[in-house]
């Protein structure tokens, strides 16, 4: 694989308006190329990183398919929800077409395996023929990285960071609360086109260092290789960065 692009700003303000612009210009290659933009977000502190696309003129709302890295299973209204907080930070501000989100609605099945079988054939109906396109390719996909290392919902030490079939997956263990989470597999991660990692605060400086400088430990976020010509970016803000190795 290609070897992670660092980009490292001296505040958050600059991180959100190179952010936006990044995502901006995917955008557009992708809307060139095939008429419409395929990007997976994520919870956490992302869907505010993005408010350098509200208002920017460059956004093509009507050409996004939204799709979610990963979700916790509780109603869609509930605070827990990050399709909730994407609405709230995101798209409630824009205008996109409510069709183009593709929220995972845990009131649409009986059980987990239901859920995520839904939510695979989803992202089928999106990519294709499953059997045709072995795994989706996303033009983009934002992840952010938990204290512990995780991504999406691909906690340390757990079965599914050796998944290799399913696109989509469940577990019912989280490590944090709540327990029950829908997420992406490494498959579908390490096959987009892009993938981004967004980190900011000085919360994030040890582990930042032992999964950039010492991917060796296999932490989750390390993870991520997206699959050539699939390249890795990180937004880092300088206080993420403090303890970085690498130049
Ligand atoms: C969760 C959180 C989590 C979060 C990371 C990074 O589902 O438990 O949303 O995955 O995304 O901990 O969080 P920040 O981006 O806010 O630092």
């Amino acid at each position: 694989p290609n070897p992670p692009a660092l980009h490292s700003f001296e505040s958050v303000d600059l991180l959100t308006d190179s952010l936006a612009s990044f995502v901006v210009k995917a955008q557009k290659e992708a809307i060139d190329r095939k008429g419409r933009f395929t990007i997976a977000l994520s919870g956490g502190s992302l869907p505010k990183m993005l408010k350098g696309l509200v208002g920017h003129t460059g956004v093509k709302w009507e050409h996004w398919q939204v799709f979610y890295a990963d979700e916790r299973v509780v109603p869609l209204d509930h605070p827990d929800s990050n399709h909730k907080l994407c609405m709230d930070e995101l798209f409630s501000k824009v205008g996109i077409p409510k069709e183009n989100v593709h929220a995972i609605d845990p009131s649409l099945a009986d059980d987990l395996e239901e859920l995520s079988d839904a939510y695979e054939k989803e992202l089928i109906r999106e990519f294709a023929q499953k059997d045709a396109a072995r795994f989706p390719v996303f033009d983009l996909i934002l992840l952010g990285m938990g204290p512990d290392g995780h991504t999406a919902s691909l906690f340390p030490g757990h079965a599914l960071l050796t998944e290799d079939d399913r696109w989509v997956a469940y577990i019912e263990d989280s490590p944090k609360p709540p327990p029950k989470r829908i997420t992406l597999t490494y498959p579908v991660i390490n096959h987009a086109a892009r993938v981004a990692f967004v980190a900011a605060g000085e919360g994030k400086a040890d582990m930042l260092t032992r999964v950039l400088d010492h991917p060796e430990e296999g932490l989750p976020s390390s993870r991520v290789k997206p699959v050539y010509p699939g390249q890795l970016y990180w937004f880092v803000d300088a206080p993420a960065a403090a303890k970085l190795e690498l130049p």
